[in-house]
């Protein structure tokens, strides 16, 4: 699945200017990017079953590119749902569809780099990113994530983790998914 997030697009989304209500970006951040590919709509679903979401979960999704994950987590599960994304593109489509979708109340995306947004309120965390990137992201994760929060991963795995499923799926265009589910210690 490496492949697929670099020839699906062979264009990274790289933002060359700051992002919308956050700080200037950096070469350092620049450096901690990952290519903008959509997970399918049937595997979100699955991503989120896998977490056993529930309307009373806090469900961040790192990198949540036109917010499908976050929308879906708020609208079929009743979650409250924040996304995080780089991108003020994709940050302005994600948020637009939100409010299109009446969703304001219980979804919301922050236009930041990820590294520098916290997550100690959430309960689950959602992530389709290298797996360069998620073990750049495990100290983090280690230092501001409670026991029991969920962390589900799409394709990539984190290393050092050891997963408590892993789960092979096939979307409807044919493709083999992996999602991984982690549950914090
Ligand atoms: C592979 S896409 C996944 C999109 C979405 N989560 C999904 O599964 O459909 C990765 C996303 O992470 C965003 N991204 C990359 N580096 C980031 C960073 N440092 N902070 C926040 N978002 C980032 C990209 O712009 C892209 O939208």
């Amino acid at each position: 699945m490496m492949a697929a997030l670099f020839y699906v697009n062979p264009t990274p989304s790289v933002v060359a200017q700051p992002a919308q209500g956050g700080q200037g970006i950096g070469n350092a951040t620049l450096l901690r990017q990952v290519p903008y590919v959509p997970t399918p709509q049937d595997v979100v679903e699955k991503m989120l079953e896998l977490a056993k979401v529930k309307p009373d979960d806090v469900v961040y999704d790192l990198g949540s590119g036109d917010g499908r994950i976050v929308i879906t987590a708020a609208q079929k599960y009743g979650a409250h749902a924040v996304g995080v994304e780089i991108n003020p593109d994709l940050y302005r489509q994600s948020s637009a569809r939100i409010t299109e979708l009446g969703l304001d109340g219980r979804a919301h995306i922050i236009c930041e780099d990820m590294f520098d947004v916290s997550l100690k309120h959430a309960t689950v965390v959602t992530m389709y990113l290298l797996t360069s990137f998620n073990e750049k992201m495990r100290p983090k994760l280690e230092r501001e994530l409670h026991s029991g929060t969920r962390v589900v991963c799409h394709d990539f795995h984190v290393p050092g983790w050891d997963p408590d499923q892993v789960v092979d799926v096939t979307s409807r265009n044919d493709i083999p998914h992996k999602i991984y589910l982690y549950v914090r210690p």
